[in-house]
């Protein structure tokens, strides 16, 4: 097959959710409609849904699937699909916003029982920021939540998207009759388990259901109706281009759980995201086209093992061009180093190919001693690439450190300067007094710190947390040391600018209106 034919059909995205929205289900429907899982004989009728825990983890163990894995590559009609992990709840750091950076959609799931929640919201700035295409799945249907019409216009007033509803849910909870599948023009009926009809309904012009069906006399049925009617004409028209664009979301409704609506959805997921496409370097300035036939790739994650007894680490590559084999060499850019790529199928998620080659689109897993570093670019041939950096992300906790040995001083900068180095966290210092504060947008950033430097470096630290703060550049030239108080303590980042971190939004309000000339900065709005 063709590098073209096998780049065309990448599809790599992320799911983006606040926890507990149904990203680990939503992902488990993908596993058993792309037949992942049913290979293991654990399906039971497309309608099943949810398995048992137990078969669950016997398939990770058979397959080497773990929802839980970074990465997961499956086949979805005639789509390779990857799904590279966001990592929430305790184990939101940097790295879940840097793997938004590696992927080319994002799929943004929302309980309808409660809208867009905090950590949906700075998800999706970040990927707003890429104007990469995002995907509304508004997830558990099955259960009462709030009101259709309200949960898009949110979209509209606290993400500031547009939106364009696919289907519509007719009725919710114990009372959904199905979806009003306006792209398709049909109805989607929510039927028992044990129905032997055909989900599928047409309708006509006026949107009256075809066939022995008839929903005349229902209200749920004529109340989405008349919403259908509004949306078409107060709401936004279909805009394949902007929807590529990321300034149009598709809404799809659905219940991850009972996987209704769930392949209509991802359907329209596979033909309405893009295939992988090119990415701007620096130095010289050009663009990498994926079909190039020279290998290109980006590292956005590191993960180390925290067991003290393997010291190797696994690098990320986002493939942007070119095929990868085993066994291939490539060099690194920032250290002008050749290193043969052997051992990366061990850290794939789907073992079943064990990964001999891959495509632009593709993330790979390498092995790491200490080769590589977040944000470096890879690549075979002898071109030099160099992908743009990837954007720092602004902190919002911090703590402050020290290294609990003053007699091991040494051994605790050189931890602090490669982990800082490598983007596992921020490092700033008081403006006068030089002390150290680092910075994360999690607190497992922290705990992963501490355990490296005195894994790797044998350096033991005392933290002492901060707690949350709210951190804003400001020019050196507009700077007065009066400034900084206590709840507005003046720093400067590892570059040497001047940064404010400010207590709350109340102390960030009271000094922008007492210096209402200086312009104060986050270098990423997250909040
Ligand atoms: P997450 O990965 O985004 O954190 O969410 P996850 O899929 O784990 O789902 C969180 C909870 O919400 C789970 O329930 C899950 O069963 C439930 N859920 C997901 N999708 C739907 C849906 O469409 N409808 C309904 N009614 N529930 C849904 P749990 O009780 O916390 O876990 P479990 O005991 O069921 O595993």
């Amino acid at each position: 097959m063709t590098l073209q034919t096998e780049v065309d059909k990448r599809r790599t995205f992320a799911i983006i959710s606040h926890p507990d929205a149904g990203k680990t289900t939503i992902t488990e429907q993908l596993l058993l409609y792309s037949g992942a899982i049913r290979q293991a004989g654990t399906v039971k009728g497309k309608k099943s849904g949810k398995f048992a825990k137990s078969d669950w983890m016997e398939i990770e163990q058979k397959r080497g699937i773990s929802v839980t894995s970074s990465v997961m590559q499956v086949d979805y009609d005639g789509h390779q699909i990857n799904i590279v992990d966001t990592p929430g709840h305790e184990d939101f750091s940097e790295d879940t916003y840097r793997t938004l950076m590696a992927v080319d959609a994002a799929v943004m799931v929302i309980d309808t029982a409660k809208g867009i929640e905090p950590q949906t919201k700075k998800l999706f700035q970040v990927c707003a920021m890429r104007g990469i295409p995002i995907f509304t799945f508004m997830n558990k249907l099955d259960r009462d939540g709030r009101e259709a019409i309200d949960l898009v216009g949110e979209l509209e007033e606290v993400l500031g998207i547009d939106a364009y509803p696919m289907n519509w849910p007719m009725g919710m909870g114990k009372n959904l009759l199905g979806l009003y599948d306006i792209h398709n023009k049909r109805i989607e009926l929510n039927l028992s388990e044990e129905s032997e009809d055909d989900s599928i309904v047409s309708v006509d012009d006026d949107g009256q259901a075809l066939g022995d069906h008839d929903f005349k006399e229902s209200t749920i049925y004529s109340q989405a109706l008349e919403e259908v009617e509004l949306l078409s004409e107060a709401g936004n028209d279909f805009d394949a281009e902007a929807i590529a664009s990321g300034q149009l979301t598709p809404v799809f409704f659905g219940s991850a759980l009972t996987g209704f609506g769930v392949q209509t959805f991802l359907d329209a997921f596979v033909d309405f995201s893009p295939a992988p496409g090119p990415v701007e370097t620096r130095d010289p300035e050009r663009v990498v086209d994926p079909l190039e036939e020279k290998l290109t790739g980006f590292i956005f994650k590191i993960q180390a093992n925290m067991d003290p007894r393997h010291r190797d680490r696994i690098a990320f590559v986002r493939i942007c061009s070119g095929s990868f084999e085993e066994g291939m060499e490539v060099n690194v850019e920032r250290t002008n180093k050749k290193i043969r790529l052997n051992n990366t199928t061990r850290f794939m998620a789907d073992s079943r190919e064990n990964v001999k080659a891959a495509v632009a689109g593709d993330i790979i897993g390498l092995y790491d001693t200490g080769n590589f570093q977040i944000g470096d670019t890879i690549y075979s041939g002898k071109e030099a690439v160099s992908f743009k950096a990837l954007p720092q992300f602004t902190p919002e906790l911090f703590m402050k450190v020290s290294p609990k040995n003053v007699m091991k001083q040494k051994s605790f900068h050189k931890g602090m300067e490669q982990l800082v180095q490598e983007g596992a966290i921020q490092l700033y210092k008081t403006w006068h007094t030089e002390e150290y504060i680092l910075g994360a947008v999690g607190q497992l950033q922290f705990e992963v710190f501490q355990a490296r430097l005195l894994n790797e470096y044998n350096s033991e630290v005392t933290m002492e947390a901060m707690g949350r703060k709210m951190a804003r550049w400001i020019k050196e030239d507009d700077l007065d040391p009066k400034m900084s108080s206590s709840r507005n303590l003046l720093c400067k980042d590892r570059f040497g600018q001047p940064v404010f971190l400010f207590e709350n939004q109340f102390a960030l309000n009271w000094f922008a209106g007492k210096y209402p000339d200086v312009t104060l900065d986050s270098l990423l709005e997250t909040e």
